[in-house]
């Protein structure tokens, strides 16, 4: 089997899989979280370099504000969970999105995480967290441009300087995507970064995507015969 070096996940269907069993939102939520913790050891298990999960984007913050709170102390939870697993496990965390309007609780114990956990060398945990591809860029532009008119940076812009400017610039290029919940869509989750990446999306709702479920998706990513617009060999 083929290991992707980095596998980027939108853990969806919490919220379908909780009414399925007649429970509020915020257990899917809950029993989401806790999967977060077993497919990130799985991952760490098969040799993935790093995970890059979903975890709020920044067209979130339309739901109701209950849901909202909830899903802003969901990080705090893990970590204060887990934390002492991953280290055992030398598991780095890592964030991407804007983090400003975060709850200053649950930034504080997730920089602390981060610093906690920087040396760590296995397999990176990254949580996408108030993430939006689209602001991204914008904001890539806009750092480029200062740059520019400051001379710290050569004009005109190249794909391998953009993505110096963008918040992956110190991860490998994303192999394999997985969607649970069967949506077919990117919901603004890292557009540029995606552009060859296998996709692979499952019915299964994300709080019964389990370890064998990830290996059934890195087999069939093992299978695919990536071109990136080549011939086959
Ligand atoms: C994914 O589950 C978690 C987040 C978006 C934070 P949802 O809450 O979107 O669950 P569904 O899609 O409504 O089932
Ligand atoms: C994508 O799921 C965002 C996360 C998993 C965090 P959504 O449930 O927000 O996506 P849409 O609204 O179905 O596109
Ligand atoms: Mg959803």
């Amino acid at each position: 089997m083929k290991i992707p070096q980095h596998i980027a996940i939108i853990m969806d269907g919490n919220g379908r899989w909780a009414k399925k069993q007649n429970r509020p939102r915020s257990f899917g939520h809950y029993q989401g979280t806790e999967n977060v913790r077993n497919i990130a050891i799985k991952a760490n298990e098969l040799g993935v370099k790093v995970l890059t999960l979903y975890a709020f984007s920044t067209e979130n913050w339309k739901r109701p504000a209950e849901e909202i709170d909830f899903l802003m102390s969901i990080p705090a939870i893990f970590i204060e969970r887990f934390l002492a697993e991953l280290m055992e496990k030398g598991i780095r965390i890592k964030t991407i999105g804007d983090l400003e309007p975060i709850p200053e609780k649950t930034k504080k114990v997730l920089l602390r995480a981060i610093e906690t956990t920087k040396d760590n060398s296995n397999m990176t945990l990254v949580f996408a967290l108030n993430y939006g591809s689209r602001k991204e860029i914008v904001n890539g532009i806009n750092k480029y441009v200062e740059d520019v008119n400051n001379n710290c940076a050569p004009y005109p812009l190249t794909e391998e300087l953009f993505e110096k400017y963008l918040e992956t610039s110190e991860f490998p290029e994303i192999d394999l995507l997985i969607r649970t919940s069967l949506d077919y869509r990117l919901s603004n989750f890292l557009l540029w970064q995606l552009s060859y990446s296998e996709l692979y999306f499952t019915d299964i709702y994300w709080p019964q995507f389990t370890g064998d479920e990830l290996v059934k998706a890195i087999e069939e990513f093992s299978n695919r015969q990536r071109r990136f617009g080549g011939l086959n060999e």
